[in-house]
């Protein structure tokens, strides 16, 4: 059984093996974090975003939520984005989902009051289902939860895109390119479902004219 003391033990372990292999490791590493990209991820424990992609501290800074969302009333998701642009200056944000996810599939569920936050969270998804709820009331039902989160995926990157973060730095900015990836649980494979970078074009109703 997993204990917080374990997890200690363990991060004790680790602290002394890296500076084992590596005695400049920490200091290094406190002293230059220049990270390329931000990730918008699933806070689901499977898909933790430095060791499906093999990256080291300081490579990847990260934004995870239920269901890997980019939510426009939220400042927690839009600060992160606020400084990965701005100020660290990312030349990738990166949306991964991941199928099976589990806030996909309770998004699929009826709302229930002992999760009212949550459900809150999960509205989005219900409005990509709305949005897309021909193809996917058309499909195999077991499909429909996979089809669901790439369909979420894609729609999060547009989001990004509708946002004036990401808007301005495409006008007056380092163009940073954004990517909707899905992460394949049953093999471990990342796969792009769509990448859009500065001469995409946005449609006129969610354009910044500044
Ligand atoms: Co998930």
């Amino acid at each position: 059984m997993q204990t917080p003391e374990k997890l200690i033990l363990e991060n004790r372990a680790w602290s002394e093996e890296m500076n084992r292999k590596d005695p400049e490791y920490f200091s290094r590493k406190a002293l230059v974090t220049k990270p390329e990209f931000l990730w918008v991820g699933c806070a689901d424990s499977g898909v933790p975003a430095e060791t499906v992609v093999n990256a080291q501290p300081g490579e990847i800074f990260e934004h995870r939520n239920l269901a890997n969302q980019v939510i426009m009333s939220n400042f927690n998701c839009l600060s992160v984005l606020q400084y990965a642009i701005a100020v660290l200056k990312v030349k990738h944000v990166i949306v991964c989902g991941h199928y099976g996810c589990g806030g996909v599939k309770a998004a699929l569920q009826p709302q229930s009051s002992k999760l009212v936050l949550a459900n809150k969270w999960l509205l989005h998804i219900k409005d990509v289902y709305r949005l897309h709820q021909e193809e996917l009331e058309a499909i195999d039902p077991a499909e429909k939860v996979d089809r669901l989160v790439e369909l979420n995926v894609v729609e999060q990157v547009y989001r990004l895109a509708h946002t004036s973060i990401i808007q301005s730095v495409w006008k007056h900015g380092h163009k940073p390119t954004l990517h909707g990836w899905i992460y394949d649980t049953q093999d471990g494979l990342i796969r792009e479902l769509i990448k859009l970078d500065h001469n995409t074009r946005i449609h006129p109703i969610y354009q910044y004219t500044d």
